[in-house]
């Protein structure tokens, strides 16, 4: 099994499309795979479920949050029954619903567990239901939400950090790898987090920011993520028909397989 989390500095990166895509990936490698839409508004439950959908999980209290407190109370829960199976590019995902019951079990968690660290509840608490799946996906909010993205890097063994790095993102990251390093106790050299650089047009701006990444102190994708409107056609998965979209999503999950297959190194 192994827990992918998707982590970003700054909003409207791409987490949770290029979350999704990986999913649809593993899923035609005939992977069992689990989203879990940690995000209290609900953007990838939304985008399978609809609008519709994402609400009445919410109002039957069937949600990752609702499914938290349950666990965090330590009463007894038969989880399977808090799973969504929408499809994903025709193909049926299984999938913890976002919603707003995260940010208080979030809040709780945060304030009030102090065992062994509040970063690691989420993840302890989840286990048990990771454990039924070969691929676990962790769909989280910007790192500005700090609880998510710290929670989701403890549950985690592969980080994708995605940026869209124009504009203030390159500060912003810098700022969310030297919290890490202080926080976590990590670096960003870890083997645990890789960069995904998304949605860079073929412009001369987005030339200069994938050369100044490929220098900085955080691995890196080799391949880089275009700006293509087959990756906003989700559900559908409308990348498969577009030749160049395919290819980048092809050549990402080649490197995401290798590294998943190698040991987190322990500093
Ligand atoms: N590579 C891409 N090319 C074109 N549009 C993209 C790409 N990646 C993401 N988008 C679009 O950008 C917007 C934000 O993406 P989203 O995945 O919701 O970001 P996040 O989850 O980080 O907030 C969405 O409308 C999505 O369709
Ligand atoms: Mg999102």
């Amino acid at each position: 099994m192994t827990v992918f989390a998707f982590l970003s500095a700054g909003g409207g990166v791409g987490k949770t499309t290029m979350a999704l895509h990986l999913a649809h990936r593993f899923l035609l490698e005939g992977r069992r795979v689990l989203l879990v839409d940690l995000d209290p508004s609900a953007g990838l439950s939304t985008a399978l479920l609809g609008e519709e959908g994402a609400a009445r999980a919410e109002e039957s209290g069937l949600t990752v949050g609702h499914l938290l407190w349950r666990l965090l109370k330590g009463a007894p829960v038969d989880w399977a029954g808090y799973v969504a199976r929408p499809r994903l590019g025709g193909l049926e995902v299984d999938l913890l619903v976002g919603g707003e019951e995260l940010s208080d079990v979030m809040g709780s968690i945060w304030f009030s567990a102090t065992w062994p660290s509040p970063e690691s509840v989420l993840g302890r608490l989840l286990g048990p239901v990771f454990a039924a799946y070969e691929v676990v996906i962790l769909d989280t909010i910007p790192f500005y939400e700090r609880r998510y993205s710290m929670s989701a890097f403890f549950a985690a063994e592969k980080v994708v950090v995605v940026a869209h790095p124009y504009g203030a993102e390159p500060a912003r990251l810098r700022r969310m790898f030297a919290k890490f390093a202080q926080v976590l106790q990590t670096t960003p050299l870890d083997m645990k987090t890789r960069l995904l650089v998304n949605k860079v047009g073929n412009d001369r701006e987005g030339k200069a920011w994938r050369e100044r990444l490929a220098q900085a102190a955080i691995p890196v994708f080799k391949t880089v993520i275009g700006d293509r409107v087959a990756y906003s056609r989700v559900p559908e998965m409308a990348y498969v028909k577009d030749r160049k979209a395919r290819g980048e999503v092809e050549s990402w999950f080649r490197e995401v397989v290798e590294w998943a297959a190698t040991e987190v190194e322990v500093f």
